[in-house]
């Protein structure tokens, strides 16, 4: 299956990822953990992403676009992937569309998150991040056992960048102006369905994967 999850900062994309992406048995595929790794390794990538990462921008399409075709190219991408975080611009949607048209592999499916914008603000204040494998906590919501470290591997836990108070509202700014087109661009291709994403994760991903068998899934 090839999905794409979209929605605002903080609505729980990089959470509902792992649990939709194991039960689908595909790849989850999210640009912003891509971007990360370059910047803590240092890349040119990295590099180039970083200051737009840190003020809440979007890094530019032509970055973007081309790092996401290297990695559909992957071998276990072929299979199906979940797309978390990208596309994020009508013009990357359009170009992910002409690249899966030419594969004859079209989208099947786009989860749309949706969840009000004190939400985002109380999830994305209080997230941490395990700096080894990933996984996402929440001090308040899904606090791991020993505070600041990783229930899942022991690493250690740490707050993104981006988190910070005035960069929220910024990337909040970012996904109504720039990505929230996508919801109509997907609506009109008849494959956007609406997740209610308030409430426990558990319930969330209940809804989401209810959705998915009606696709099958
Ligand atoms: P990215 O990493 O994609 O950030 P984002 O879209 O802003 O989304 P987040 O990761 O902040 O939130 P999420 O929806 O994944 O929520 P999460 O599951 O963590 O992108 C970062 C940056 O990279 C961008 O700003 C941009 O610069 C760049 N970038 C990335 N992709 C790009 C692209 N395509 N084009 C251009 N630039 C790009 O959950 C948040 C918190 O809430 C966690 O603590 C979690 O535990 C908690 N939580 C989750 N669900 C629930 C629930 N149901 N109840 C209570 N708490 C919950």
């Amino acid at each position: 299956m090839r999905l794409v999850l979209v929605g605002p900062p903080g609505a729980g994309k990089g959470t509902q990822a792992e649990f939709i992406s194991a039960h689908l048995g595909v790849p989850k595929i999210s640009t912003g953990d891509i971007f990360r790794a370059n910047v803590s390794q240092g890349t040119p990538l990295g590099q180039q992403a970083r200051a737009y990462m840190d003020a809440g921008d979007l890094v530019p399409d032509e970055i973007t676009v081309g790092m996401v075709q290297d990695r559909l190219a992957e071998d276990d991408a072929g299979k199906g992937f979940l797309l978390d975080g990208f596309p994020r611009t009508v013009p990357q949607a359009s170009t992910l569309d002409d690249l899966l048209l030419q594969a004859g592999t079209p989208l099947d499916v786009v989860l749309e998150l949706v969840v009000d914008d004190d939400e985002v603000v109380r999830r994305l204040s209080g997230r941490r991040t395990c700096r080894n494998c990933g996984h996402i906590w929440h001090i308040d919501f899904d606090p791991p056992s020993t505070e600041g470290i990783c229930d899942s591997c022991g690493g250690e836990l740490f707050q993104r960048d981006d988190d910070k108070p005035d960069t929220i509202r910024h990337r909040l700014e970012v996904y109504y102006e720039q990505t929230s087109p996508l919801v109509g661009y997907y609506a009109e291709q008849g494959i956007l369905v609406g997740i209610d994403a308030m409430g426990p994760v558990d319930d969330v991903t209940g809804r989401a994967i209810d959705a998915l068998r009606r696709y099958g899934q």
